[in-house]
């Protein structure tokens, strides 16, 4: 076949600081697709692309590429609005499973097609797989079928979505090309926009369990899959979040569900809470059907986010009444004196709780549903010399010494009475 254009000169342009045409774009994307560009090729491409960026126009063109490399679902046969959450991914991060439901309950159909783990931070299908039965595997009428009737889906997005990003992003993952704003922007919203979802809200995290460390980076992630999204037609808004300490009390599979269960049962850790219900709130706006907090709160103490829960699981062949696997070994890390915990960071606990065996280092890892951190003691919060600080699950015990190394600076005791200032949970909002 005639290819429209030689892959060096769209490399060379890049490399040279000029902006790619649409066709140069529709035709580098399609090509890596179907093998004619190499990987060595695609890899100088991103390259160039993460040290001299994009414009806009470049990243909208380049996403629209990416969508059109595969299927787009449409919910729009749906008797009800349908809206969606992406987050960036953090340490504890359980928010999907309760907000999924609780958003249902509202009449708002919740398509939340995730991933699993790479690295320190865990992944949604990871944790419902810890629930006996459970399956991720889902068709397209099987997602449609359960937004009708539950109104809520979590699955493993099908291999027919984006598979160009699925091809680009193993390949950025092992060239150092990941970091690119340009290229998360157009990973993760090629992917939403093409699930069809109508509205999108977006949780990106900030702080060192995060992503993206630093704040202004992050805004301008944030900014730019705001524009992506608001251009397809999606209605999207973002709201930038707290990640230098681990959401809630828990990170590792299981014990993350039991943590979200907690949530949709009226209880649970505050910042789990607060979080599940603003975001709730802001999906309920894009999707057209505007609720008060307190009203969205409600329905987590009155047992209706909880209904909705208990249907989803089964409709996906999970039993929400089965125990729950719980790892066979713990070991404890305890406080050397009195006072009140300084921090916690964010980062090292995902890490521990990685090393544990809650994550996984390559994608064909297998992952222990009972290992994690189970964490007794948050910054601000007093603490007895002897007491527990956190405790560590896992099967395999010679993990232990690598985990507590993770943590060894991870958290510190400040002398009783000392002021512990308290991040909020949403920094910023942007739309
Ligand atoms: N998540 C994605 O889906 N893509 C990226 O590029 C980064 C995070």
């Amino acid at each position: 076949m005639n290819e429209a254009f030689d892959v060096v000169d769209v490399i060379r342009t890049k490399r040279d600081r000029a902006h790619l045409s649409a066709a140069q774009i529709d035709w580098v994307v399609d090509a890596y697709t179907r093998g004619v560009v190499a990987d060595e090729q695609m890899s100088a491409l991103a390259m160039a692309i993460l040290l001299n960026g994009m414009s806009r126009g470049e990243i909208s063109r380049w996403t629209h590429a990416m969508i059109a490399s595969g299927e787009r679902m449409d919910f729009s046969g749906l008797s009800r609005p349908t809206a969606d959450k992406h987050s960036t991914g953090g340490v504890g991060d359980k928010i999907t499973l309760p907000l999924a439901p609780l958003v249902a309950v509202f009449g708002v159909a919740v398509p939340q097609l995730s991933g699993r783990g790479l690295g320190h931070t865990g992944g949604t299908l990871d944790k419902l797989e810890s629930i006996p039965g459970w399956r991720a595997g889902l068709s397209n009428d099987e997602i449609v079928g359960q937004l009708e009737d539950v109104g809520a889906v979590i699955c493993a997005a099908g291999a027919g979505l984006a598979p160009a990003d699925k091809k680009l992003y193993a390949l950025r993952d092992v060239t150092g090309t990941v970091e690119a704003i340009p290229l998360i922007a157009s990973s993760i919203m090629s992917k939403k926009i093409a699930e069809g979802t109508g509205a999108l809200v977006l949780d990106v995290k900030v702080g060192s369990g995060a992503f993206m460390k630093d704040a202004a980076q992050a805004r301008e992630l944030a900014r730019t899959m705001v524009e992506l999204g608001t251009d397809a037609g999606v209605r999207t808004v973002a709201l930038l979040t707290d990640m230098s300490v681990p959401l809630g009390r828990t990170a590792g599979n299981a014990l993350e569900v039991r943590e979200s269960v907690e949530v949709l049962d009226g209880g649970g850790p505050a910042d789990v809470v607060d979080l599940t219900v603003a975001l709730a709130v802001e999906m309920l706006d894009a999707a057209g059907r505007p609720t008060g907090a307190d009203e969205v709160r409600a329905a987590l103490g009155d047992g209706r986010a909880m209904d909705v829960w208990r249907r989803m699981i089964t409709a996906q062949g999970g039993d929400p009444d089965a125990e729950l696997p719980v790892a066979r070994h713990t070991e404890q890390v305890r406080a050397r004196r009195d006072g009140v915990l300084g921090e916690l960071d964010a980062y090292a606990v995902g890490v521990a709780a990685w090393r544990l065996g809650a994550g996984r280092s390559r994608k064909e890892d297998p992952v222990q549903a009972g290992a994690g951190v189970e964490i007794h003691v948050r910054p601000g919060e007093q603490v007895a010399a002897g007491q527990a600080v956190m405790t560590l699950h896992t099967d395999t015990p010679e993990r232990f010494p690598r985990a507590l190394e993770a943590l060894d600076d991870a958290w510190q005791v400040a002398p009783a009475g000392t002021a512990v200032g308290q991040r909020p949970v949403v920094l910023d909002r942007i739309h």
